[in-house]
């Protein structure tokens, strides 16, 4: 079974073909290729809607093309065809799902509407294949919550960002001190020679299990201008570890509440070390097994997509070409 998806959710353009032989216990990565267009919003502080689809429209067929090639297969070998088609940006997701529709009903093959949130749910598992039960932990530039998986497709959502994504946390306060964007890496950068202890900004803890960045953002735009002499390293490592502090004590507390021995991470954020760091630490001071996703697939990628399809065609799942892309698309209530 082959399968190939797109990726255009936001601002990367991604195309993979993951392909599972009868009786193989993994699959196996026939290609995944990105376009970022970093450089494209870099100058905007942000991603701009309409720059993105109009990249969208050049790079994705330029990268199903490289795709096929690398992996030296013809459209149509593929025994199905799947795309992101939501959350995200409604005039970017209409590209790839408009691709990956007309492909299938070209080739007369399946297609496989994904949610862009369980491509990333699943990435820890890219390896192994099995989807044990556990808690999850998306952290990413659009999104921010913990979900308890029961298996493939069973959902429940645990808690929320009320207001900021981590990562767009990240990106606003990268943004106010001047570094570039994306924000994460750049902080984590800086983060790495400071103190983090030097600045008491707050954690948002919050009474429910939901998350909160606006405040901790709000409290370094107000504590900037009192700030003189050699301060970047101090101020990103002190604002990463609040950002740490609240996901891995509301992971922890998840999993202990559902029971869980596994816990995971994915979503662009979890490309930072020093949460992989201290997550895993705390989950094996809590007996948790821990997996993160590799550092390759934890940005926005096709591969993720790819997979999620594959392991829902094998579970019998399959999507209407009717279906409309839905930049709200929830992953669980
Ligand atoms: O998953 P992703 O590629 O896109 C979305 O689905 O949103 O995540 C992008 C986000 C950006 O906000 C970026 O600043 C953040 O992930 N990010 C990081 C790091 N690398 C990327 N945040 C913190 N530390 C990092 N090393
Ligand atoms: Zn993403």
């Amino acid at each position: 079974m082959t399968v190939l998806a797109l990726e255009t959710s936001c601002d990367e353009s991604g195309v993979a073909i993951l392909r599972r032989r009868n009786g193989d216990s993994a699959s196996e990565l026939l290609a995944s290729e990105v376009a970022s267009q970093i450089a494209a919003h870099e100058k905007y502080g942000g991603i701009v809607p309409e720059i993105a689809s109009r990249n969208h429209l050049i790079y994705a067929p330029r990268l199903l093309n490289l795709a096929a090639s690398s992996a030296n297969i013809g459209l149509s070998e593929i025994d199905a065809f799947a795309a992101t088609s939501g959350p995200g940006l409604a005039s970017s997701l209409m590209i790839g799902a408009s691709i990956a529709k007309g492909l299938a009903i070209g080739f007369c093959k399946p297609y496989l509407a994904i949610n862009h949130l369980e491509g990333h749910l699943l990435s820890p598992f890219f390896e192994s294949e099995q989807i044990q039960r556990h808690v999850s932990l998306i952290v990413s530039g659009g999104h921010t919550m913990s979900i308890f998986v029961r298996g493939l497709s069973d959902y429940q959502l645990i808690g929320r960002t009320v207001d900021d994504a981590a990562g767009e946390a990240f990106d606003k306060v990268a943004k106010m001190l001047g570094l570039g964007y994306p924000g994460g890496p750049e902080v984590e950068k800086h983060a790495r020679s400071g103190d983090p202890n030097r600045f008491d900004l707050p954690r948002s803890i919050l009474d429910s299990e939901n998350f909160s960045f606006s405040g901790l953002k709000t409290a370094v735009r107000y504590l900037l201008p009192k700030l003189k002499g050699d301060f970047l390293a101090d101020l990103c490592a002190s604002f990463q570890q609040a950002i740490i502090d609240v996901l891995v004590s509301k992971t922890i507390a998840a999993a202990q509440k559902y029971r869980v021995n596994l816990v995971t991470v994915s979503g662009g954020v979890s490309c930072n070390q020093e949460l992989r760091r201290q997550l895993g630490e705390a989950c094996v001071r809590g007996g948790f097994e821990f997996k993160n996703a590799e550092l390759w697939l934890c940005t926005d990628n096709a591969a993720m997509i790819a997979f999620a399809a594959l392991l829902r065609l094998r579970a019998g799942f399959q999507s209407r070409v009717t279906e409309e892309i839905d930049p709200n698309l929830a992953l669980a209530r």
